[in-house]
């Protein structure tokens, strides 16, 4: 099969790329300096001409830091079902993220903005599946939640059910065929985001502390992104997927 893969450049779309690879289907890798872009649309239809199926593992920010973060996403999400209306693409899967529905995200622009994709789907006549992931092992670093210099390194103290962004992939591709269902995934056990951190650094032989600070939003300590009820809890753990990692002198 040949799958379009929409953010080809970014942590998802090189696990997704790869996966598409293992998987044994051809892959067409879509970001800008190949040519699309998803907030012009400039690109898209011509990239996606000849896909049996797209996954969007996409991050579109706005380049303007004025620009509304719900209506960006909303309007990107839009054009990559249009795009793949036009050129007969037969499923759109889409990478999302656990619980963002839940009320205590109302306020959460991000999350919002997740919600927005998701409305355009589901409000799509285009087949499609909604992928969401809890937090990834990744995430130990992300500027989301994370702040660092040369001397130390502060975590917010999110309650985090992380899975390997490998098995995030596998799972993506797979929604490529057979029946379109929704899914949800996270990892198989629970860590404080910066415990996860300290590990990370410490295979890593980083010296540099790793301090906790309060999240702006309190239920992010509470547990509030754990997995959800129905989703699949995919290994490995934090040990084993620390092993993983390359260390770095
Ligand atoms: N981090 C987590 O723990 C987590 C958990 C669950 C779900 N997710 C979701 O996973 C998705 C991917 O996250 P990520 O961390 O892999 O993102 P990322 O590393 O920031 O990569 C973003 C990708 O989107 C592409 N992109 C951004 N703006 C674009 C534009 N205007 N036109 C074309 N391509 C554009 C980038 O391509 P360029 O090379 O063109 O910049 C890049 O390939 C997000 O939707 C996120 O919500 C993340």
């Amino acid at each position: 099969m040949k799958i379009a893969i929409i953010g080809a450049t970014g942590t998802a779309g090189r696990a997704t790329t790869h996966a598409a690879h293992q998987a044994g289907h051809q892959v067409i890798e879509l970001s800008r300096a190949a040519g699309v872009d998803l907030h012009t649309g400039a690109g898209l239809v011509e990239a996606l001409r000849g896909a049996d199926a797209v996954i969007d593992t996409s991050n579109p920010f706005p380049i303007n830091p004025d620009a509304d973060l719900v209506d960006t996403f909303r309007e990107t999400t839009t054009r990559v079902v249009k795009a793949c209306q036009q050129v007969g693409v037969n499923r759109l899967v889409h990478l999302s993220i656990c619980n963002i529905d839940n009320p205590v995200f109302d306020e959460f622009d991000y999350y919002l903005a997740k919600r927005a994709q998701e409305q355009v789907l589901t409000g799509s006549s285009l087949e499609h599946v909604v992928v969401r992931s809890a937090q990834w092992m990744e995430f130990a670093l992300n500027p989301g939640a994370v702040t660092q210099n040369e001397n130390e390194v502060r975590v917010e103290d999110w309650l985090v059910q992380p899975i390997a962004v490998d098995e995030v992939a596998r799972i993506l591709v797979e929604s490529v065929t057979g029946a379109a269902r929704d899914r949800q995934v996270a990892g198989p056990e629970r860590i404080r985001l910066p415990d996860l951190t300290r590990a990370l650094l410490a295979a890593c032989n980083d010296q540099r502390p790793v301090i906790d600070t309060s999240p702006g939003l309190p239920a992010l300590a509470d547990g509030v992104l754990l997995a959800p009820a129905g989703a699949e809890l995919l290994g490995p753990n934090v040990t084993a997927w620390i092993q993983t990692q390359d260390p770095v002198a």
